[in-house]
C-alpha cells in the first residue's frame, strides 16, 4: 500500500512537470513572436548607400516603414561623411533607435604614369601632371612625390607618389624617374675643383654665368628679364634693383654714379669691337674690348659707369666703388694688376653683378680677386 501511494505521487509530479514545461514553451514561442530582432548598429564605409530598414532587420522580419534619420548628410542615397548617426522607427507602438557608424578605411587610388623621363640638368619634371587621385570620400586629394633623385646624374630613381585622405588612409604608388644623358650639357672641373657646366653653350660655375676670353656666349644669347635703367640702358631686372640700391647709397654721400652702358647684344659688341680693331689694331683692341660673344655685357649683368675711360680712376665715385660695390652684389671685374689674369686692362668703371656672397669673397678685404683666380679658370683666346 505504501509503495503504491509513492508511485502515484511520482506520477503526479511527473505529469505536472510536463504540463509546466509545455506551458513555458508555448508562452515562450508566443511571446517570442512579439519580439523584433534587429541590429542596433551597422557600420558602413564612406561612399556606401545609406542602409534601409531591411538592413537593420533579420531575414524574416518585414516592416513597412522607413527610418527617420537625425541629421544624416547624405547625397543621392549615399553618405560621404565619417561619423555616428542615429535614426528611429516605430514597431508595435514602440520607438526603436538604431545607430549608423560611417567609417573610412579605404585608401585613395592613385592613377599615374609608371615612369617619367627627363634629360640631365633640365628642370624637375612636373611630377603631378597626368596624376589623379580618387577616393571614396570624394575629397580633393593631391598626391605628393617623395624619394631621392639627382637631376644631374644619369640613372634611374625609384620615387613614390603618396596620397592621404582626411581619415589618414594612405596610398603609395611607385614611380621610376629616368634621368637620361643630355647631349647639350658638358661638365668639366676647374683647377680649383669647381664644376664648370656648359649648358646649351653657356658656361656656369655655381650658377654664375662665366664670360671671358675662354668662355663665350652663343650668338643668339639674350638674357631674360631685361629692363632699363634711365629708359635706355638695359640690364637684367635684379641687377637694376641692386644698382638702384648702390646708386641711392652713393648719392646719399654726395656721389654721382650713373650707368653709361649695360646689356649689349652680340651684334652691338661686334660693331664696337670691329671699330676698335680699325682704330688700334686687333692686338691692342683685345686688351680693352671683348670680341663679339666674349663680352660680359651680353649677359645683362655688367654695367659700365660714368666716364668709360681712365679719367674715372681715382675719382671719389671710383674710390667708393672699389670699397663698397660688393655690398650690393657687384664686383670690380677687371681689377688693377690682374691684367694678365683677366686678359683686360684695368677697368674701374666696369662692375658685374654676382650676388653679395660671391662679391664679398672677391672683394677679399680690399684686395680684389678675379673670377678667374677664385674659380681656377683661364681667360685666353
Ligand atoms: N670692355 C670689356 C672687356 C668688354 O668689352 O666687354
Ligand atoms: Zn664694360
Amino acid at each position: 500500500m505504501k509503495n503504491r501511494t509513492r508511485k502515484n505521487k511520482l506520477l503526479i509530479i511527473g505529469v505536472s512537470l510536463l504540463v509546466i514545461l509545455v506551458i513555458v514553451c508555448a508562452s515562450f514561442f508566443l511571446f517570442k513572436s512579439n519580439i523584433l530582432k534587429y541590429k542596433k548598429e551597422i557600420t558602413i564605409e564612406v561612399g556606401d548607400n545609406v542602409p534601409t530598414i531591411a538592413d537593420y532587420l533579420y531575414k524574416d522580419d518585414q516592416i513597412d516603414q522607413e527610418i527617420v534619420w537625425e541629421q544624416l548628410p547624405s547625397l543621392d542615397g549615399k553618405i560621404f561623411e565619417v561619423g555616428e548617426y542615429h535614426g528611429k522607427f516605430v514597431y508595435n507602438d514602440e520607438e526603436i533607435v538604431i545607430t549608423l557608424v560611417v567609417k573610412d578605411t579605404t585608401p585613395p587610388v592613385i592613377t599615374s604614369p609608371d615612369d617619367i623621363e627627363m634629360l640631365a640638368y633640365e628642370q624637375d619634371p612636373n611630377f603631378l601632371e597626368n596624376v589623379t587621385v580618387t577616393d571614396n570620400s570624394m575629397e580633393d586629394i593631391t598626391a605628393s612625390v617623395y624619394g631621392e633623385y639627382d637631376t644631374e646624374k644619369v640613372g634611374e630613381y625609384i620615387l613614390y607618389y603618396l596620397a592621404k585622405d582626411s581619415s589618414g588612409n594612405e596610398a603609395r604608388k611607385e614611380l621610376k624617374l629616368v634621368v637620361k644623358d643630355n647631349p647639350n650639357v658638358k661638365v668639366s672641373t676647374s683647377s680649383k675643383n669647381y664644376t664648370i657646366k656648359n649648358y646649351y653653350g653657356i658656361t656656369y660655375i655655381e650658377n654664375n654665368v662665366i664670360v671671358n676670353k675662354t668662355y663665350s656666349l652663343p650668338n643668339n644669347y639674350v638674357p631674360t628679364n631685361l629692363t632699363t635703367i634711365n629708359g635706355y640702358i638695359r640690364v637684367v631686372d635684379y641687377v637694376k634693383e641692386a644698382f638702384d640700391n648702390l646708386k641711392a647709397a652713393s648719392a646719399g654721400l654726395g656721389l654721382n654714379i650713373y650707368a653709361s652702358s649695360g646689356y649689349r647684344s652680340y651684334a652691338d659688341q661686334n660693331y664696337i669691337y670691329n671699330n676698335y680693331v680699325k682704330i688700334d689694331g686687333q692686338e691692342i683692341a683685345d686688351t680693352y674690348s671683348a670680341r663679339a660673344g666674349y663680352s660680359e655685357h651680353q649677359t645683362g649683368l655688367a654695367i659700365d659707369l660714368n666716364t668709360i675711360d681712365s679719367s674715372f680712376e681715382n675719382t671719389a665715385e671710383s674710390n667708393w666703388l672699389q670699397e663698397h660695390c660688393y655690398e650690393f652684389g657687384f664686383i670690380i671685374r677687371y681689377p688693377k694688376g690682374k691684367e694678365n689674369i683677366t686678359g683686360y686692362m684695368y677697368e674701374p668703371w666696369h662692375i658685374r653683378y654676382v650676388g653679395k656672397e660671391l662679391a664679398e669673397k672677391l672683394y677679399n678685404n680690399g684686395s680684389w680677386l678675379t673670377i678667374e683666380e677664385y674659380y681656377g679658370i683661364e681667360s685666353k683666346y
